[in-house]
């Protein structure tokens, strides 16, 4: 079992850069004054910071940092230090031209942005692991720093002859034999066959692209690549002395890293959460941030960080709406309730040039604290301090749904059967948004996770197996899971190779069928699947499908659904077989929200599976945190009417109107404590 990080309490506060403001001493002062009218206990420092932290190559600046940290520290606020590797001063990218990125063209970049560097350049690596040892040395153990931020939201990739030798040896180590690779990546096609390790390259839209093995293994490299740098800089702090816990910024569906293989080097995980608020309805926003915020307690399967959120708008998106009174209250409760310890924001003080001077910021240019936005973070330091029991607190899942990033990249790049979206992401939120209804906590996992914990386990196209992964999911329902498989699952193996001898892979006998053909529909077109009367979850209703409609040969499966048109009307669209001591149903086509609610309500009951809630209003969100002892059940209404929900028995109201009635927005927080 691994080291839980906590700190008995929640966390409030946010990114500051007070190397922006260095002079003017009156604003540095003020500031610490509004952090503690704001209820803020915590600040992230240092993370673009190394310009002023090394002005010159070798020449050290700790001082302005060191006198930051005490006096924020005097006044109880606590520290997130970060390393800086996320931007470099230019003297360094000057001087050691190797350190900036080469894009998938070959061309090298000029200096600029952010996030801009290889992570291979032993130049770069030498530069802040020198950096990182001194901070270390010197704020490594000051009783203000709590936790070590490292770099900022790790992303992209370098193409440069560095990267790519690694590339290579990364392979060889992987493959072991040119031939093997050849074999594994099917690369007599098309006559691309490699003699030897030497003559391979990363992925390039001026050459090899379309070799879908090679580009899954690149961005597999890729990870490693960015878990590798991420550990060397770890192990610098560590050799100046500092044995604080680290973390790293994750990001929203950040499709170009494997999360799940920071794990391991990663002592808490922490993300950075900016949804776009009243676009549409609140409730499928926060359907949609909920799942990343499960999908991110899952990688450590412990609480987390919400390091970065706005306590306004942001200045990034297409259109930056202003949060509604509420909303971050809400939002910021909706993180807690899946299992954050914490709620940041980017940015304390609004910079006052370049690119982010319009992002939103607890205090803006304005420079007062008589805002709407400071008033609603006050709002939400309040709370949290009211709260702050909570904090620690588990969240268990009776529910699971996969989302894999593996089988996201293999199957996004496949060709066929639909190049202009597969709606895979899509697919996995319906689905765990229809778990999520029953009021149900659900914990979106990868195909590394060990599933005994799962009464129903939703398994949405699951395209690629990795080796045994068919066995996993076969055992998990022979031992009473409830194992819901969909269409175009099974189809290729860990090197996109197509699995021969019929699919769903390995899972032909416990499903019942074999797949025998996928039909892509146009963007206008829809089919519909009618319920078999007397089927044996008393499924009514009749739901649209849409995309992607599998026809399926029945071998021995109970047919609870057929196809209503075209030449496959009367085909299978919802079976079911037993299993062992479980169940295996098989979802044919991409179906409807309302067909996922309803099918999931029934099978959860089938499976045994009970909400603290005997009824969960349409956009009521219902989530349960606990400790051995106690139990927390978060009650959110991300409707936009009142809505009623009964307090189940045993519970007392710790936070939130003393009225089952919600209104739009409103949060109420129970507690019990468990008998025994
Ligand atoms: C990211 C970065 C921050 C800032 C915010 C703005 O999350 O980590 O530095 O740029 O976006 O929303
Ligand atoms: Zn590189």
């Amino acid at each position: 079992m691994e080291k839980k990080i906590t700190y008995g309490r929640f966390l409030h506060g946010g990114d500051y850069n007070p190397e922006q403001w260095l002079d003017r001493p009156d604003i540095l002062k003020t500031d610490i004054e509004y952090f503690k009218k704001a209820h803020i206990n915590t600040v992230s420092l240092g993370i673009f910071s190394w310009a002023v932290l090394e002005p010159r190559e070798g020449e050290y600046h700790f001082e302005w940092l060191e006198e930051i940290v005490e006096n924020l520290w005097k006044e109880g606020i606590s520290t997130i230090l970060a390393t800086p590797s996320g931007a470099r001063p230019k003297w360094l990218a000057d001087k050691y031209p190797e350190v900036l990125r080469v894009n998938g063209n070959r061309e090298r970049n000029l200096y600029g942005g952010r996030h801009n560097h290889c992570y291979t350049s032993p130049v770069y690596r030498e530069k802040i692991q020198n950096l990182d040892r001194e901070l270390s040395r010197r704020l490594g153990n000051h009783p203000g720093v709590i936790l070590w931020h490292i770099s900022n939201e790790f992303g992209g990739e370098c193409h440069c002859p560095l990267c790519q030798e690694k590339f290579r040896e990364w392979l060889k180590e992987k493959y072991h034999t040119i031939e093997n690779l050849n074999d594994r990546w099917c690369t007599t096609f098309w006559s691309h066959r490699y003699e030897s390790f030497d003559q391979v390259e990363s992925p390039s839209p001026r050459g090899e692209r379309e070799l879908h093995a090679l580009n899954l293994d690149w961005k597999r490299f890729v990870t490693d690549r960015t878990v590798d740098f991420l550990k060397a800089e770890a192990e610098a702090l560590r050799e100046g002395g500092s044995e604080l816990p680290v973390t790293a910024n994750l990001m929203y569906d950040y499709a170009g890293l494997d999360y799940k293989k920071f794990r391991e080097a990663l002592d808490i995980v922490s993300w950075d959460n900016y949804p776009g608020w009243h676009k549409k309805e609140e409730w499928l926003t926060a359907a949609d941030s909920g799942m990343q915020h499960d999908l991110m307690r899952g990688i450590k399967k412990a609480p987390f960080l919400l390091m970065e959120s706005c306590p306004s708008a942001t200045n990034w998106k297409p259109i930056n709406k202003l949060k509604k009174p509420g909303m971050l209250l809400a939002a910021s409760l909706q993180a807690v309730a899946h299992g954050s310890d914490s709620v940041l924001y980017f940015q304390l003080r609004q910079s006052r040039g370049a690119s982010e001077k319009f992002h939103g910021a607890v205090i803006d240019h304005y420079g007062g604290s008589d805002t709407r936005v400071f008033r609603e973070v006050t709002e939400v330091g309040e709370v949290l301090e009211k709260i702050q029991e909570i904090a620690g607190s588990d969240v268990k899942c009776q529910a699971a749904v996969l989302y894999d990033r593996e089988n996201d990249w293999a199957l996004k790049d496949a060709q066929g059967p639909r190049n202009e979206d597969m709606h895979y992401q899509d697919c996995v939120l319906k689905q765990y948004r229809a778990l999520r209804e029953q009021g149900l906590n659900v914990d979106v996992i990868s195909m590394e996770h060990e599933l005994s914990d799962y009464r129903i386990l939703a398994v949405p196209m699951a395209y690629l197996f990795k080796e045994g992964y068919e066995e996993k999911l076969r055992a998990y329902a022979e031992a009473g899971g409830t194992l819901v498989l969909s269409y175009w699952t099974g189809i290729v193996d860990e090197t996109d190779r197509c699995f021969l001898g019929g699919t769903p892979y390995g899972l032909m006998e416990a499903a019942g069928l074999r797949s025998a053909e996928i039909d892509a529909l146009f963007d206008w077109e829809q089919n519909y699947v009618i319920p078999e009367p007397d089927n044996h979850l008393g499924i009514r209703g009749t739901y649209v499908c849409r995309n992607l409609c599998e026809l399926v040969e029945l071998r021995d499966a109970e047919i609870l659904m057929r196809y209503g048109d075209d030449f496959y009307q009367g085909y299978p669209a919802l079976t079911h077989k037993a299993c062992g001591k479980g169940h295996v149903y098989y979802v044919c086509a991409d179906m409807e929200h309302d067909f996922y609610r309803d099918f999931f309500g029934k099978a959860a009951e089938e499976a045994g599976v009970r909400s603290e809630v005997e009824f969960v209003p349409e956009g009521v969100s219902v989530t349960l945190r606990e400790t051995e002892a106690v139990q927390y059940l978060f009650l959110q209404n991300f409707s936009r009417k009142p809505e009623t929900v009964a307090v189940p028995e045993g519970y007392e109201v710790l936070y939130g109107p003393n009225t089952d009635v919600l209104k739009p927005l409103q949060t109420r927080i129970l507690k019990k404590r468990k008998e025994g």
